[in-house]
């Protein structure tokens, strides 16, 4: 089946928190991770099976619901999975702040690499625990590792976990396995525990390849927990659904009991559906949505090349989040991201929320129809041009 992403499906009014979190009728929102397309068909006709059967009691996860992740992550990613290494949540964030209070006393540290995704910086907060940042090296437009750094802060006893990002938001890197295989190797080595939120590891383009962190080493496998997800691949937030890996028997335990401890590990019956036709039926249209975001992302850096050649788009090796480097406009992202808001009424995520590094930065969501894009593009180059221009707005 050919799917349409050009499509406009008018959300204003339908509960999004993308669309609807301001008053601007004419808002063009280009921030929150959710996708404006509609979902492939199985899953639509999946759900509305579901639906139809009219009682939607307390649901057990059945077998072909695992089955569809193993094969999954079997056929794209080389990934393995037993079925008993599975467990399902209601979401990756809920996951990562039960695993921070399972694996942390207050005041221990937990260790990531800003900028990255905000929730890590509450997951870890709200457990009284602190976040110590291997902050990503920033050079020509291209972010790396500063590996010694790192090194220097998982050999801190007090750091307990690593939360690694992969592929990363807001950075838009995909890692390497030389990447990947050194994070690993220091972490073995002062027994810092390994969680691997790859919520965006079908999002990935250009000859890039995700590689699953417990692919590495077998040694790497069992001290790691990994957290995946359909919901940013087959844009399926609201659904609420997870499945976190975790292959070692003992470790398994330890996750499985702070999932219980916080109510986290029952799911919906819409979830079980949405998820088995996703992953079971949904390739055709992810690899199309794929092929769109990426002639998206060409379009908005034409766009920007021609119009605003003083901003800094970065590369998109992996996510629909597009990082945009505006230091040349000298202004804060808080304060960007508002004039945007009230004068262009288009909406982005500031870079400040990112943590370290990031506020001279834009996050745009590029994952709706090219229309839309083009629409708040031409918004975004009125209210910048104003400023380079030195206007006053
Ligand atoms: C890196 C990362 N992890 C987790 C999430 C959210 O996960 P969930 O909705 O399953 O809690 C997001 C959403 O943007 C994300 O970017």
């Amino acid at each position: 089946m050919i799917y349409d992403f050009d499509k406009i499906i008018v959300r204003r009014g339908t509960d999004s928190v993308k669309w609807n979190q301001q008053d601007y009728e004419d808002l063009i929102p280009l921030w929150v991770a959710d996708m404006d397309f509609p979902a492939a068909q199985p899953i639509v006709d999946a759900l509305a099976q579901r639906v139809q059967h009219a009682v939607y009691g307390y649901a057990k996860v059945p077998e072909p619901f695992y089955q569809a992740v193993i094969n999954w992550f079997s056929r794209r990613h080389h990934f393995t999975i037993q079925q008993e290494w599975l467990l399902p949540v209601i979401g990756v964030v809920p996951a990562l702040s039960a695993l921070v209070k399972a694996f942390t006393e207050p005041g221990d540290k937990v260790l990531i690499q800003e900028p990255v995704y905000h929730c890590f910086f509450s997951s870890i907060e709200r457990n009284q625990c602190e976040v110590v940042s291997n902050d990503l090296i920033y050079r020509d437009g291209q972010y790396g590792i500063d590996f010694e750094d790192f090194e220097y802060k998982a050999s801190d006893p007090k750091v307990k976990l690593f939360i690694l990002c992969s592929p990363h938001n807001p950075a838009g890197r995909v890692w390497t396995r030389a990447e990947l295989e050194r994070l690993g190797e220091i972490c073995l080595r002062h027994q810092v525990l390994v969680i691997s939120d790859e919520i965006h590891c079908d999002l990935v383009f250009d000859g890039h390849t995700h590689i699953p962190f417990g692919t590495i080493s077998p040694e790497l496998l069992a001290h790691s927990i990994t957290c995946i997800a359909p919901s940013k691949t087959f844009n399926l937030a609201g659904l609420q659904v997870a499945t976190i890996v975790v292959a070692d028997p003992e470790l398994k335990k330890k996750v499985q009991q702070a999932f219980l401890v916080n109510e986290i590990a029952s799911i919906s019956p819409f979830a079980i559906a949405g998820l088995t036709a996703a992953y079971d039926e949904g390739e055709e249209w992810l690899d199309q949505a794929l092929a769109y975001i990426r002639a998206n992302y060409l379009y908005l850096k034409g766009f920007m090349a021609e119009h605003l050649p003083a901003l800094q788009v970065l590369p998109l090796e992996g996510t629909y989040l597009v990082w945009v480097d505006c230091a040349a406009l000298g202004i804060s992202s808080r304060k960007l991201g508002e004039l945007l808001l009230t004068e262009g009424h288009v909406q982005v995520n500031v870079g400040a929320m990112y943590g370290k590094g990031s506020n001279d930065f834009i996050r745009l969501n590029i994952a709706c129809s090219r229309s839309v894009l083009a629409a708040g593009l031409r918004r975004l180059k009125a209210v910048f041009s104003t400023l380079l221009q030195g206007g006053k707005l």
